[in-house]
C-alpha cells in the first residue's frame, strides 16, 4: 500500500522544498491547526449548545454573527498569534486589523486576511461552511505592520486555500504551484493528501447563482440565467441550477465537477455582497490554479487595485469557457 503523505510532508517534499520556505510552511500549520480545532467545535456544536445566534450582534457587513463566527475567529487569531509566523491578520469578524506585537511576530514578514467561518448562517441546519484564508508578503519588514500593508492587490498572494467542513474535512491549498486538497482523518486528527493537482473542468452544466434576486439582476445576467435554463442538446443544456448558499462549499463542487459560481452586482447591492480581499481574492487564485478564471464582470479579480480591506466584489468564477462566455453576454448586453 502506498504510504500516504500527511500535508506538512508533501509541502516539503514537493510544494515549499528548501529553507527559504520553512516560515510559510509554519504558517500553513498554524492555520491547519486552527483548521483542525473548528472542525472538531463543528462537529459537536448541537451538543455543547454553540448554535445560533451571538447576542443579537452584526458585524461591519451588517450580518448577523453567529457563537461559531466568534470561536473560530477566536481560534485562528490565538493560533497565528500563538505560532509567531505572521505579523498580523484582517478578519471579516473584525472590523479593524489585528497587529501581532510579540518578539517573534513582529518580525514576521507574512500577514493572512481570512473568513473564518464562511457561509455561516448554514450552521444551524447542519448545511457545509468553511473557512477562506489569503497570505501576502509585507513589503517590508523593517516597518512596523500597518493597514496599508494589507491593501495590495490578489496578484501578489503568495498562498490562498479554504477548509470546506464538509461531510469530511477537506483543505484546498495553492502556494503558486497548482492546486492540492488534504483531506482530515478525524480518528488521527492529521490531514492527508487527497486530491493532487487538482484541474478545473474546461466546461461544467451546472449554474451556481441566488436566483432569488433574479429580477434585481442585470439584464446581461437574466439573459445568461435563461440561457442556461434553455433546451440545447449540443451543448447539454438546461444546465443544473446549484446553490448552497456556502460559497466555499459552492467553489468545490464547480472546481471538482466545472461550473460557474455567481455573485452579482444588483439593484440592491451595488458591489454584490461577497468580500474582495478574503473572499474573492483567495477563490480567484485558487481557482486560477486549477485552470479556471475570476472576473468581476469586467476584469481579472486578482488585478483589482483595492482601496478598503473589508470592500465587496461581485465575481463570476469557475470554468474557464462559462467564465468567458458569461463575459460575452456581459459584453454585448446592458450590465447596470
Ligand atoms: P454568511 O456567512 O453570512 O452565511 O454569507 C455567506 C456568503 C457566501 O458564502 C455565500 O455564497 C453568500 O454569502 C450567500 O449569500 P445569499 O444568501 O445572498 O445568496
Amino acid at each position: 500500500m502506498m504510504k500516504k503523505l500527511t500535508a506538512y510532508q508533501y509541502l516539503l517534499k514537493d510544494k515549499l522544498s528548501g529553507d527559504k520556505n520553512r516560515e510559510l510552511i509554519a504558517l500553513l500549520k498554524d492555520i491547519k491547526l486552527a483548521a483542525r480545532l473548528v472542525s472538531k467545535e463543528l462537529r459537536n456544536a448541537g451538543l455543547n449548545k454553540i448554535l445560533g445566534e451571538y447576542k443579537k450582534l452584526t458585524n461591519i457587513h451588517g450580518e448577523k454573527v453567529t457563537k461559531l463566527d466568534i470561536v473560530a475567529n477566536n481560534l485562528f487569531i490565538n493560533s497565528l498569534e500563538n505560532g509567531g509566523n505572521c505579523a498580523g491578520v484582517v478578519s471579516e469578524e473584525l472590523e479593524k486589523i489585528v497587529i501581532f506585537n510579540n518578539e517573534v511576530s513582529k518580525n514576521s514578514k507574512y500577514l493572512v486576511l481570512m473568513d473564518p467561518l464562511d457561509g455561516s448562517s448554514n450552521i444551524d441546519v447542519n448545511v457545509p461552511v468553511g473557512t477562506i484564508f489569503s497570505i501576502f508578503k509585507k513589503s517590508s519588514i523593517k516597518k512596523s505592520t500597518n493597514i496599508k500593508d494589507f491593501i495590495q492587490k490578489g496578484n501578489r498572494q503568495v498562498a490562498a486555500g479554504y477548509i470546506m467542513y464538509g461531510s469530511s474535512t477537506i483543505y484546498v491549498l495553492t502556494v503558486g504551484k497548482g492546486v492540492d486538497a488534504f483531506t482530515l482523518d478525524p480518528v488521527v486528527q492529521e490531514f492527508y493528501l487527497s486530491h493532487k493537482n487538482i484541474k478545473i473542468p474546461k466546461s461544467g452544466r451546472s449554474y451556481s447563482v441566488n436566483q432569488g434576486n433574479f429580477y434585481e439582476f442585470p439584464i446581461a445576467l437574466q439573459e445568461y440565467i435563461r440561457w442556461c435554463e434553455q433546451e440545447d442538446a449540443k451543448s447539454g443544456r438546461p444546465y443544473s441550477l446549484r446553490y448552497v448558499g456556502s460559497m466555499v462549499a459552492d467553489i468545490h463542487r464547480s472546481i471538482l465537477k466545472g461550473g460557474l459560481f455567481i455573485y452579482s452586482k444588483s439593484k440592491r447591492a451595488a458591489s454584490g455582497k461577497l468580500r474582495l480581499m478574503y473572499e474573492c481574492n483567495p477563490m480567484a487564485f485558487i481557482v486560477e490554479q486549477a485552470g479556471g478564471l475570476a472576473i468581476d464582470g469586467d476584469k481579472r479579480i486578482l488585478d483589482i487595485a483595492p482601496k478598503s480591506i473589508h470592500q465587496k466584489s461581485p465575481i463570476f468564477i469557475g470554468s474557464s469557457e462559462m467564465v468567458k462566455l458569461i463575459s460575452k453576454f456581459i459584453k454585448s448586453k446592458q450590465f447596470d
